[in-house]
Formats: structure tokens, sequence, C-alpha cells
């Protein structure tokens, strides 16, 4: 009698607990900070093919949590970051999580930039309850992992219409697009950017390649035969150099322009083949607002160089966990989670804030133009 009645008590209290984590798709309960430290982790592309997200990205989060620790910490306690390598690959994300989440207890995760490496290792993360919050990763299908997952930045609907619309504006008649069909960032905002141009002009071209590959000649000699006004290439930086590069070998001398994957350090050092190119991305350091100037300088005398934008998204993201927890009162998983969806004109580097109900950012956009080396804002346009 005693042990059914202990074993009546049990399954109330996991039922609790379970009811008070993060609810869908059997999710576990989370974790809480208990010692003098608030440990958070964080996965990312330290090395491998998109080292440039991960190592920019944690350069923001570190600044970040140096920030926060010197004025105090939060709720009195010191953030711990823990930081997992996934090498730029997908399954490695999955074991960064669960290392994360098994070894290391964290209470939250942040990361990752890639669209793919967040649809991975998300599931991870809802399956524990843990809250994850991707800075950078703008495919819809991350958020909609479950009610655990939480991005700080735009998604890619928004991202390929302003993409069709910036076409239209420029009376580009006729686009060819060049998708990576390996990556699900680069497929979807493909996707979006057809639908969004629909009735304002002729895709002429639709070509593919896949991650990986070095040698773009076939498709770029078709796209040039059916001579585009300008060429949508929704990839990451890794491939737009090449691709550019081949492009312009095989006399192609249109616009090329893309979406924030083309954001890196790399892609300004491409020099004229790149000249007269654009891309949507999540901010321009060249916004004078304070907030983004501070970070800006801060940033530079950390690291002696500029921010790019996942470097800024990284650093906002990062501040926005911690204003959560502060928020939540207690540094344990489901109270961030809470608090996370409760996000409200949070003062972001980039400008103010919002988790919407299906826990994305509302958050602007900007198009950026290369020339030089350099990024010139062209316009910024804030979501309806
Ligand atoms: N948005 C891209 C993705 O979802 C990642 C990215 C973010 C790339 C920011 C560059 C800059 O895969």
């Amino acid at each position: 009698m005693r042990h059914l009645l202990l074993a009546g008590v049990l399954t109330i209290g996991s039922l609790g607990l379970l009811l008070s984590g993060c609810k869908d798709k059997n999710s576990g309960h989370g974790a809480e900070a208990t010692g003098s430290e608030i440990p958070i982790g964080e996965y990312g592309s330290m090395t491998g093919d998109t080292a440039t997200f991960g190592q920019s990205t944690h350069n923001g989060i570190q600044l970040a949590v140096d920030q926060t620790n010197a004025a105090g910490g939060v709720l009195g306690k010191q953030i711990k970051l823990i930081t997992e390598d996934d090498q730029s690959k997908t399954d490695e994300a999955v074991s960064a999580v669960q290392k994360l989440i098994n070894r290391d207890k964290v209470v939250a995760i942040l990361g990752e930039v890639a669209s793919k490496r967040s649809l991975a290792a998300g599931g991870v993360c809802q399956k524990y309850g843990i809250p994850m919050l991707s800075p950078s990763s703008t495919n819809p299908a991350v958020t909609q992992v479950g009610d655990c997952i939480f991005r700080a930045c735009f998604t890619d609907d928004f991202q390929g219409l302003v993409g069709a619309q910036f076409a239209a504006k420029r009376n580009w008649k006729k686009i060819a697009i060049l998708t990576d069909v390996n990556n699900d960032y680069s497929k979807g905002l493909a996707k979006f950017f057809r639908q969004g141009y629909e009735g304002k002009g002729d895709l002429v071209s639709d070509e593919s390649y896949r991650e990986g590959d070095r040698d773009f000649k076939a498709q770029l000699t078709r796209i040039k035969g059916t001579n585009p006004d300008a060429v949508y290439a929704p990839g990451y930086y890794t491939d737009i150099g090449l691709i550019l590069r081949q492009a312009r070998e095989l006399g192609i001398t249109v616009p090329f322009f893309g979406g924030d994957g083309w954001d890196s350090p790399d892609t300004l050092k491409l020099g004229s083949v790149v000249d007269g190119c654009f891309y949507t991305n999540h901010c321009s350091i060249d916004d004078p607002r304070p907030s983004l100037q501070k970070l800006v300088a801060d940033y530079r005398a950390k690291y002696n160089t500029d921010p790019d934008a996942m470097a800024i998204t990284g650093y906002d993201a990062a501040m926005l966990l911690f204003d959560a927890i502060k928020r939540a009162g207690h540094a344990n998983s489901s109270d961030i989670k809470t608090a996370l969806a409760n996000t409200k004109d949070f003062p972001a580097s980039t400008g103010p804030m919002t988790i919407d109900p299906n826990r994305n950012a509302l958050k602007p956009i900007v198009i950026l133009e290369i020339e030089h080396g350099k990024q010139i804002p062209v316009e910024s346009i804030t979501p309806q």
C-alpha cells in the first residue's frame, strides 16, 4: 500500500515537472542552475567549411558574457559559457548539444547559425526541454521544431520576399536562380524568392548545385544562355566566391544578389568580381544608432576588427537570453523559456526586438551593396 501510494505521488510529481517544462513533442523538464554560476551552452562551427559563422558568432557571444559578468552577472550569479565546436557538421551539432545537456547540465543553449544544423540539434533541445535560441538561423522550420526553440532574427519567407521586391524595384525582368539543394536554408530562400517574384518578371533559369561543389561552369553556361538581368544566389559565402569568379570568367557581367548567407569577411575580400552585387542582411555596421555604434566600438576594442552580421546577432542573442533569465527570476529552463516567449521591445544593439507567438523575432532587414570591399547600405525594410 505504501509503495503504491509512493508510486502515485511520484507519478503526479513527474507529471508536474513535465507540465512546467516545454510542453509539446515529449519534452523533458530542462535543468536548473543551483551553484554560483549559470551554465549556458553554445554550439557552432568553430572549424570546418563555414568557420567564420561559428567564430564570429562566438566572438559576439563572448563579448556579451564578459560585459554581463563584469556588471555583476545575472541574478547574482556569473554566466559560465560552455562552447562546443560542431566542425560545420550536422551530426556533430547533434552530439555537441547532447554533451552540453547531459554532461554540462546547461540551462539554455545558443546556436546554431546554419539552419540545417539548428534543425537537427533543435530536436534534441526540444526533447530535453532546454530552451534553444538561434542567433541567425532564418529557415522558418527551425522554430517549428517545438516550443523550446527560439530565434533572434527574421525568417526567410520575409527575406525571400524582400529579395524579390528588390529585383522588381531594380527593374530586373529576367532572373536566374542558382540554389544549393543540399542546404535547407538555400532551398527555402529560393522557394520564397520564387513565390515573391511571381508576376514581377520572368524566371528564365532555375539551376542548382550541392554544397561542396567546386565547378559551376555547366550551370553558369546555361544561365548565360538565358541572358538574365541578374542572378539570385541564395547560398553561403563559401560557394559565392567560386561562383562569382567562374561567372565573370565566362563573361557574365550582370549583378548577383543573395541573402544573409553571403555575410562573411571573406565575401568582402573577393575584389572586383563582387562589386555591384547585393545581399539582404541582419544589419549594417554603418547604422548610426548609438546602441549599434557602441557594440561596434566595443567589438573593435576587444578583437581589433569589425563585427560581421553573425557577431552582432550572436551578441544580441546572448544579451536577450541573459535578459530573459533576469526576467525569469530563476535560472531554470522552464522559466527561461517562458521569459523568452514574453520578450517585448528588448533593446538589442540593432533596435528593439519582440518575440512573436511563433518564437521568431520581428526585426527589420537591410539590403547591402558591395563596392570595393565595403558594404554600402541601400535600404532598410521593417516587416508588416
Ligand atoms: N541564415 C543562415 C541560415 O539560416 C545563416 C546565416 C546567418 C549566415 C547570418 C550568415 C549570416 O542558414
